[in-house]
C-alpha cells in the first residue's frame, strides 16, 4: 500500500544526496564556502556540472560576479564543517576561520579548493537560469583533481573514502560499509 507524501518536501525522495562544499570568491579574493546537496553532472562533452543555489545565499551573488566556482567532494569526517557552512552565511562571518578548513590554490582558477576534500572540479560558469526559487548555475569543468589514493582505475576507493551524504532534517550519513558489485 502507498501512502500520500508531502509535495513540499518532494526532494526528500532523492535523499541520500552527496553533500559537497563549494568555494567561491568575492571581488577582493576572499573565499566563501557553501554547503550544497542539489548538484549534478550534466554533460560529458563538454564536461558540465550544475549546482542549484537560492538567490538568498551570499554565494549566489559571488558566483554571479566571479563566474567561477569549485566543487569540493568531502568525506564524512567533515560533517560538522558541512553543517556549519550550510547554516551560516558568509555575509556576516568568515566560515574558513570558524571551521578551520584550509585552502590550496586551484590549478586554473583564482578560486581556491578545500584541501580536506578528496576530489575537486574547477568550474567556469557558462550559463545560469532561474527555476522557481533556485538558480541553476552550469559550470564547464576546466580541471579535475583528486587525492592520489582516493580512486583506483577511476573507481572511488570506498574502503578508504567515506563520502558525506545528506538525508534531510539536519541528518547525514555515509557509505561506510558499502555493498559493491562490479559487472
Ligand atoms: C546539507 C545541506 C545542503 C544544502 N544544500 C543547498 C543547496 O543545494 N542549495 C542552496 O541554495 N542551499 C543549500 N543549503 C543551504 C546553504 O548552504 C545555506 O543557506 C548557507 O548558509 C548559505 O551560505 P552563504 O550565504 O554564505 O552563501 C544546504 C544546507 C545544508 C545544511
Amino acid at each position: 500500500m502507498k501512502v500520500e507524501g508531502n509535495i513540499e518536501k518532494y526532494y526528500h525522495y532523492a535523499f541520500p544526496m552527496q553533500t559537497i562544499l563549494v568555494t567561491c570568491n568575492d571581488d577582493k579574493g576572499k573565499t566563501n564556502i557553501i554547503t550544497l546537496a542539489w548538484h549534478t553532472p550534466i554533460s560529458r562533452k563538454p564536461p558540465l556540472y550544475g549546482i542549484s543555489i537560492s538567490p538568498k545565499r551570499y554565494s549566489y551573488a559571488l558566483i554571479k560576479k566571479s563566474k567561477e566556482f569549485i566543487i569540493n567532494f568531502i568525506p564524512y569526517s567533515l560533517v560538522n564543517a558541512a553543517q556549519f557552512c550550510g547554516t551560516h552565511s558568509g555575509r556576516s562571518i568568515d566560515k574558513l576561520c570558524k571551521t578551520k578548513l584550509t585552502l590550496a590554490p586551484s590549478k586554473k582558477l583564482s578560486t581556491p579548493l578545500i584541501k580536506e576534500g578528496y576530489a575537486h572540479l574547477e568550474c567556469k560558469l557558462v550559463r545560469s537560469a532561474r527555476f522557481g526559487d533556485h538558480t541553476l548555475f552550469v559550470g564547464e569543468v576546466i580541471t579535475a583533481s583528486t587525492d592520489e589514493d582516493a580512486f583506483k582505475n577511476e573507481l572511488l576507493r570506498t574502503d578508504k573514502i567515506h563520502p558525506l551524504y545528506y538525508i534531510g532534517e539536519n541528518t547525514y550519513t555515509t557509505l561506510d560499509r558499502a555493498k559493491r558489485k562490479t559487472f
